[in-house]
Parts: structure tokens; sequence; C-alpha cells
């Protein structure tokens, strides 16, 4: 069984104020997915579970309505506006995506992340796999995405599909799980900042990133920080990861057949 994220940054304009998706990126992956599942070492009915991003459709309104942050009483009608907002246009985006993987050949279902998922103070703590796990066993591929979700502590919390990869990855054990994101894989210092930055080909700690910038300033879940802390705690429970560039044509493709590519294996054995 494979587990695969999806980049905001990649299936969206992610530096767009206004929802924007990348048409051209979503079909080409869309299609590379497909055909690295039409090779003969692969089959879908393995178990493929799909989590994407939100990009320019879910961190704009995200940090516009302050999602994470306390509240009183009287911001709460405010609050609920900007959650079904959220809610309404990460389920458009999803609608883009399994469309997409559809168009492609791959029996997609969509899964919206708030109506199954709740969290508290920022973490999940309520999410039965049990539909996920009868939708893999009839050969569908589940689709989860970043969304806002509600929360024991805070009502109302950004949930990353980072955070949701981990938790999945936990409980079921895939063989792989894969990241594509827009960069080659994560760098001891930001590489679209500081030229000498240097690819780490292995990860096992959060020591060897020397310099922790964030990658946007429009990202709530905490950009590539973020997402290695998660692939810490899954290596912690004896699952790997990789993380590879999405951007570049056939690096999915390749990847999913387990072929060598550039990237960071997160790992601690
Ligand atoms: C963020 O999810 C969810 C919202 C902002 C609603 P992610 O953290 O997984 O999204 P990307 O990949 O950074 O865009």
């Amino acid at each position: 069984m494979i587990i695969l994220k999806i980049g905001g940054s990649i299936i969206t304009d992610k530096n767009s104020i206004e929802p924007k998706v990348n048409y051209d990126n979503l079909d080409r992956i869309s299609s590379e997915i497909a055909n690295a599942f039409n090779n003969k070492s692969l089959d879908i009915a393995d178990g493929l579970i799909i989590v994407h991003g939100a990009g320019s459709f879910g961190h704009p309104p995200a940090k516009k309505y302050k999602i994470g942050e306390p509240f009183n009483k009287e911001e709460y009608p405010l609050k609920r506006k900007g959650f079904s907002e959220i809610v309404l246009s990460m389920k458009k985006l999803d609608l883009y995506v399994c469309e997409s993987l559809l168009k492609h050949g791959i029996p997609a279902i969509p899964i919206q992340t708030s109506a199954v998922i709740k969290a508290s103070n920022k973490r999940i703590n309520n999410f039965d796999l049990e539909m996920i796990k009868n939708y893999l066993n009839e050969g569908y591929v589940p689709v989860l995405y970043g969304d806002i979700v509600l929360d024991d502590k805070l009502n109302m919390s950004i949930l990353s599909g980072d955070q949701i990869i981990e938790y999945i990855a936990s409980f079921l054990n895939p063989d792989r799980v894969v990241l594509g994101t827009d960069v080659d894989g994560v760098y001891n210092k930001n590489p679209k900042i500081h030229k000498d930055a240097k690819l780490i080909e292995k990860l096992s700690s959060l020591d060897d990133i020397t310099q922790m910038e964030s990658t946007t300033n429009v990202d709530v879940t905490g950009g590539m920080i973020g997402k290695v802390k998660e692939l810490l705690t899954l290596a912690d429970n004896g699952v790997d990861s990789e993380i590879i560039n999405a951007n570049k044509p056939e690096i999915i493709s390749k990847s999913l057949q387990s072929k060598i590519v550039k990237g960071t294996k997160i790992s601690k054995k």
C-alpha cells in the first residue's frame, strides 16, 4: 500500500490571494499516477491513499480568519463564517482533484476531512479509519486533504495534510509514504533564500536542518519544518517516508514505481 501526498503548492497557485487551480500540474500528476499504476509492478487494488494540500484554497482564508488563535464569544459568528468558507473552498479543490484523477482512470473517492476528523489543540483526536479501510478493500482510492476541523480545545483549527498522513500511516502501516512538494527535498537551509543550501538525502533528526525559515509566509501549517516534524514522528513509529519534487515531470511516476529519484528519505533506521 502507498500513501501519496500532493502539496497544495503543486496543484494550486499558492501565492495567489484568490483560489487558483494549477490545471497543468493537476492533469500531469493525475496522468503520472495513472501511468505508474498501469505498469505491471503496481496494482491500485493493493492500496493507494491520496492526501492533498490546500494551497490558495485554504491558507489565505485560514490566515484572514485567524483560525487556530483563541477567540471570545462575540467573535464566534465570524469564525463560523470562516469555518464554513474554508470547508466549501476545500471541497471545491478536492472536487477538481478527484475529477482529474477519475479522468485518468483512478477510482478516486472524496473523503471530506472536516466531516470525519476532529482535533484537540490542533492534533487529531478522533478519526475512525473504518470507512477508509472499506474503500481500500474494494479497490478504491480514498482522497483526503488538509482542512479546517472542529477542535475540542480551540473550537476549530487547521489540520495539515501532513498530519493526516502521519495519523493514517501510523495505523495502516503502508509500504511507502511519498510526499510531492515544490522542492527537490529537505535542505539544510531554505533553498529559495540561500544559494549554498544542500539537499539532505537522509534525515533522521531536526538537527540536520541548520536554519529554519518557513518556505512561504502564507503557510499556516508550518511549511517544510511542519512537514518534517510530522514525518519524524512517523519514523519514530517505524514508517519511513520520502519527500520528492512533484513540480518536475516524471518524478512522482518514477517514485511510485520505486525507481531512484532525487529527494530526502526520512528514516530512523
Ligand atoms: C492546510 O493543509 C489546510 C488549510 C489551510 C485549510 P496543508 O498544510 O496540507 O496544505 P499545503 O500542502 O501546505 O498547501
